[in-house]
């Protein structure tokens, strides 16, 4: 939810901005802008759409600005146009501000503002930041944002400038991420590291209500009283690479083909001498746990769907996976000995963050599964297991949701075999199949031209129905939704034995119907749903493994999978759907990186 990126420095920064703000592109690309200091005063140029429509304005004009804040939007409060693009600034364009999140309180605000006399311009929630910044603004940013957010409600990270001081860039957040990077000669801010990585690897992540100035020399910190305070460094180790298409038409793809990859870096460190173990999770604290819940939103919330089945069946502890924004509103029921799993790509969900804290109040342990280091998410919780699948820049998730449910698996053997529900040599032959993953992974990869076939022959369709029993019902969850977000192809995915309940009704002849089939115990059940929706005249794409697509009868086409034992299925059977989703996305002519509507990072509620 829009991207922030700044910096000071002493030769003209508004490339470095465009750069940046293309890194955050993900966050929002509903129009994008930047305030730059030079001569004169702040030059302000923004523009509705994507950040290269912006980059061609600058183009034109060589800005010699030498600080400046720059800003992707995901719009919220006003429609995306040139007037509610940020930069906001004040009406003599003397202060100018960029912003991520939602100030909650922005009408009372802007009430208040009206009436001591402020005029306004655009739709959003930030204008209000502005004039505040400019009612309390008495010669110091600092102390002016100080008192400007003392009075704010909601979420934010902030990056002001004001004309009369020059090269200083003032920023600060509250339940949104921020991150100040330290250069030679001139310091960065930004909304996630993705957008520094060029310029610097020496970062801090500034903590809850703390200010920072940054000027091209220095950093400086401080609490919300202004007093100083000194944070931890972090020291950024991704490969640039990891953050470039290389080659490929778009990351959406790249990420997929990094699956084989991705699991392999987050599953071979935390198996040694035959056990699966995690860094910090004590094996005491694993046997005490009473029960489960887990929080997420998304693909994340898929994930928790199918852990849920595999740490129930491996351990027999009870666990409920909870969608975030509806856990933290239902007033759950909250215990100590209960753990929390909250699972985030980013770490920086507000919602998965709203349920974290919430579940913190009745004592219990939170266990994150996030895949970015030092994320609010893996800060707040008690212990982390770090997915390893290095930045996922598209939209739609694909390599962090596999490598979410590597983590999830292994947590369940752990739990079962420390519960001692697990036997050991079932234990011993699942940890032997999970080695096998990666490589199984790349084989489904090598399959990819069936997905692509088959998008050739769907993608014109207008509704999609997944179905699947047992392990595969959450798989088919996830694949519909990577479909319809990138594709805009309207599509449900129903257990299969719920569609007869309802919504059998919608199916037509012609009508697609994907069928995963990866259960053995189920595959007959699974078997009479297809005839049922064959006889309805739908045409039934199968995804399952050789031997299954055999045994099917009224099946029109397969994406196929290798051979994979039943307890791992899901974390290989949704790739040929990341495929199939792909390859309708691109032949409708869509970008599947940057999704209309939809941001990369879900800041606010
Ligand atoms: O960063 P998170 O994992 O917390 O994000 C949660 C969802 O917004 C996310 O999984 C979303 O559903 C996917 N990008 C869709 O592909």
């Amino acid at each position: 939810m829009c991207g922030i990126v700044g910096c000071a420095g002493r030769k003209p920064v508004a490339p470095l901005l465009v750069d940046g703000l293309k890194a955050l592109e993900y966050r929002g690309y509903d129009s994008a802008g930047m305030a730059l200091s030079q001569e004169g005063g702040l030059l302000v140029l923004k523009k509705k759409g994507r950040v290269t429509t912006l980059e061609n304005e600058i183009k034109k004009m060589f800005p010699n600005g030498t600080a400046g804040i720059g800003h992707t939007r995901w719009a919220t409060h006003g429609e995306p146009s040139d007037e509610n693009a940020h930069p906001q600034v004040s009406e003599n364009e003397d202060i100018a501000v960029v912003h991520n999140g939602i100030i909650e309180n922005y009408a009372p605000l802007k009430k208040w503002l009206i009436e001591q006399g402020y005029k306004f311009t655009s739709e959003t929630d930030t204008e209000v930041v502005v004039h505040l910044l400019s009612y309390y603004y008495k010669g110091d940013l600092v102390q002016a944002m100080l008192q400007a957010v003392s009075r704010l409600s909601g979420s934010y990270a902030l990056a002001a400038m004001c004309a009369t001081e020059p090269g200083k860039i003032v920023c600060t957040r509250r339940e949104s991420p921020l991150v100040v990077g330290f250069g030679k000669g001139e310091n960065y801010l930004a909304s996630d590291v993705s957008a520094l990585i060029k310029h610097t690897r020496d970062v801090c992540y500034l903590g809850e209500n703390d200010v920072a100035v940054v000027t091209p020399d220095d950093i400086s910190l401080f609490d919300c009283d202004g007093n100083p305070v000194q944070r931890e460094h972090s020291h950024i180790d991704w490969d640039i690479a990891a953050s470039e298409k290389c080659g490929y038409e778009h990351f959406m793809i790249k990420e997929m083909f990094e699956q084989p990859q991705a699991l392999k870096n987050t599953i071979l460190p935390r198996v040694t001498e035959g056990r699966i173990r995690f860094d910090g999770i004590d094996e005491g604290f694993l046997r005490s746990i009473k029960r489960i819940v887990i929080c997420a939103c998304g693909t994340a919330y898929h994930a928790g769907l199918v852990g849920r089945r595999w740490i129930e069946d491996f351990s027999r502890i009870p666990v409920e996976t909870d969608i975030a924004s509806e856990y933290r509103y239902r007033n759950p029921i909250l215990s100590p000995d209960e753990l929390c799993i909250v699972v985030s790509q980013s770490g920086e969900t507000a919602d998965s963050i709203a349920a974290l804290r919430t579940f913190k109040k009745g004592g219990g342990k939170v266990l994150a599964i996030t895949n970015v280091v030092g994320s609010t998410v893996a800060r707040e919780s008690d212990m982390v297991a770090y997915t390893w699948a290095g930045p996922e820049i598209a939209v739609a998730s694909t390599k962090a949701y596999t490598t979410q449910l590597s983590v999830l698996f292994m947590l369940a053997m752990e739990l079962g075999r420390v519960k001692g529900t697990l036997p050991q040599s079932k234990y011993d032959g699942l940890l032997n199949e999970l080695l096998k993953i990666p490589e199984l992974a790349s084989k489904t990869l090598d399959l990819s031209s069936y997905a692509k076939i088959a998008a050739k022959r769907h993608y014109t369709q207008s509704n999609v129905f997944f179905i699947g029993r047992g392990l595969d019902q959450p798989a088919t969850m996830e694949s519909s939704l990577k479909l319809k977000e990138i594709s805009y192809i309207h599509s449900e995915a129903l257990p299969a034995g719920e569609l007869k309940h309802g919504t059998i009704a919608l199916i037509e002849k012609g009508t697609l119907v994907v069928a995963m089939s990866t259960q053995s115990a189920l595959k007959e059940k699974l078997a009479s749903n297809i005839k049922e929706v064959k006889a309805r005249g739908a045409q039934v794409m199968l995804i399952s493994s050789e031997d299954t697509e055999k045994t099917m009868d009224g099946v029109d086409e397969v994406l196929p999978l290798p051979k994979v034992e039943d307890e791992l299925a899901p974390l290989i059977s949704v790739i040929p759907a990341q495929l199939f989703a792909y390859y309708c996305s691109t032949l409708r002519g869509y970008d599947p990186d940057k999704p209309r509507n939809l941001a990369k990072s879900v800041t606010v509620e």
